[in-house]
């Protein structure tokens, strides 16, 4: 089965060329110029258009159980909704209840995931700690491709990890070769204010971005920071939305620790406004944490992404419709946490970034694919356009428009964060595994087709001449 890009311009992180693509058996097999179309070969023409690798969303919670409901976005439509968007990969979050232990958890996500139709993979939370945590985290790593664990530092009384969990887990990502990753805000001080708040009777979802102010996210961010650098370990920020987590990023970065730092679409492109929205059903279709916040800090992240002292973008796709969010009706903290757009991602990030200057054509594909590709250590099989990579393409046409809304998007839920806004530039194929899955408004899924990713270590096993190394020292910081 082949399928053949012909007369477009191929966009990489490194570079842009006129070349066709060639894909056979879910590869791509050749990549250069005037390629023949044999007989039988599927044409997409790619005239006037981008050919970019398929977006990858680090951070998405499909069909999540959280705060008494379930995610209302399964791994099915959830992954056919990335597709018609040119996201053609997700990392999805293993997320064990406290006690749960990890492997149980991780196969009930594995089987969840079996209807997905586009390729996955696992990040593991560790909410809990004893040896058998210690113990699941070497399986996961060794012998189930996962190579990366998530550290809530927020929703206390359920998956909060305090410090004692954070500094024997983050250890442990250590000695396996793992990066850790964790969601930063100051789980007391969020519980702290909301009881406050609803005790001065701020009930609505007002009351959200008030519980969790910027520096509770920037006391959180540098506290993780800190306990990396001291293990010397990398860390990883999911979803850095103010300018007091980004500048613990940066400052971390000038010292030469190694930090990543994620931002979300949604934090880009929303502000904080939606909150004071009369209407209840649309101020709480917003709740999620870290809230969405002033434009001083939407320019600072944009700074961020443009300087490259933020690598990744994501969704944090975790979708609840207005009968799920209605369940904090009298009390905001009771709102179920989470919006979509893993739809929308390419689209707004094209538009509000490559449109306006602010990000090149590369740089785009850099965030947007390549980089999270290499951070988590899928690349140069994801996020890239290499003869041997999987055929994971976009085929972008930089003129399409488009009106997002959530009477015509794919996404199960029903609101859209980006609800209203026209963008230009949209994925007009997407190509999954060497499949044309999406094409012009169409999608052609199978149910099942999502291929779960193995995500080796990072440890050193060889040096740069191929002997073997002591794993002694993964990601060691240079000083
Ligand atoms: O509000 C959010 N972000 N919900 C999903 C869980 C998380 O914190 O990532
Ligand atoms: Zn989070
Ligand atoms: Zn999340």
């Amino acid at each position: 089965m082949s399928v053949l890009i012909k007369g477009g311009t191929v966009v990489t992180a490194e570079q842009s060329f006129r070349a066709d693509v060639l894909c056979t058996d879910g590869k791509i097999t050749q990549v250069g110029p005037d390629l023949d179309a044999a007989d039988g070969i599927e044409v997409v023409d790619a005239g006037g258009q981008y050919v970019m690798p398929g977006g990858i969303d680090p951070h998405t919670h499909m069909q999540l159980p959280f705060m008494g409901t379930v995610a209302s976005e399964d791994f099915y439509t959830g992954t056919a909704a990335g597709l018609a968007g040119g996201t053609t990969c997700i990392i999805d979050f293993v997320i064990p209840a406290p006690q749960q232990s990890l492997m149980e958890a991780y196969n009930q996500w594995r089987e969840w995931s079996e209807k997905a139709v586009a390729d996955y993979a696992f990040h593991v939370a560790v909410t809990w700690w004893d040896e058998s945590v210690h113990h699941d985290m070497g399986r996961l790593v060794e012998e189930f491709g996962v190579n990366s664990f998530k550290h809530f530092m927020a929703y206390k009384g359920a998956i909060m990890a305090d410090d004692e969990i954070l500094v024997n887990s983050f250890t442990r990502a250590w000695e396996l070769g793992a990066l850790p990753t964790v969601h930063a805000e100051n789980g007391e001080l969020v519980w702290q204010l909301q009881r406050k708040l609803l005790d001065m009777g701020i009930t609505g979802p007002e009351g959200h971005p008030q519980s969790r102010p910027p520096e509770v996210e920037g006391e959180a961010a540098n506290r993780a920071i800190r306990i990396a650098q001291v293990l010397k370990t990398p860390v990883y920020l999911v979803h850095v939305s103010a300018k007091e987590a980004l500048e613990a990023v940066i400052r971390a970065r000038n010292e030469g620790q190694r930090v990543f730092g994620e931002v979300l679409a949604g934090h880009l492109m929303v502000n904080d406004s939606v909150y004071l929205d009369k209407s209840f059903e649309k101020a709480a279709a917003h709740v999620m944490s870290p809230p969405f916040r002033p434009k001083d800090h939407q320019r600072e992240l944009w700074r961020g992404l443009q300087s490259g002292n933020l690598q990744t973008t994501a969704t944090d796709h975790c979708c609840f419709c207005a009968d799920q969010k209605a369940a904090g009706r009298d009390d905001f903290s009771k709102i179920p946490n989470g919006t979509g757009g893993v739809e929308n991602r390419m689209e707004v990030l094209w538009d509000a970034g490559v449109n306006t200057g602010k990000l090149t054509m590369n740089e785009f594909v850099r965030v947007t694919s390549t980089n999270a590709a290499q951070i988590f250590n899928m690349y140069p099989r994801k996020g890239s356009v290499l003869a041997g990579a999987d055929a994971d393409l976009v085929v972008w046409d930089p003129e399409g428009t488009k009106t997002i809304s959530a009477k015509t998007h794919f996404q199960n839920v029903d609101y859209n964060i980006f609800e209203g806004m026209t963008v230009k530039g949209k994925a007009s194929h997407t190509i999954s595994q060497g499949n044309v899955v999406y094409k012009d408004g169409e999608l052609n899924v199978e149910r099942g087709a999502g291929r779960y990713i193995h995500r080796p270590p990072f440890a050193p096993y060889f040096d740069a001449i191929g002997k073997v190394r002591e794993r002694t020292k993964p990601f060691s910081v240079d000083r």
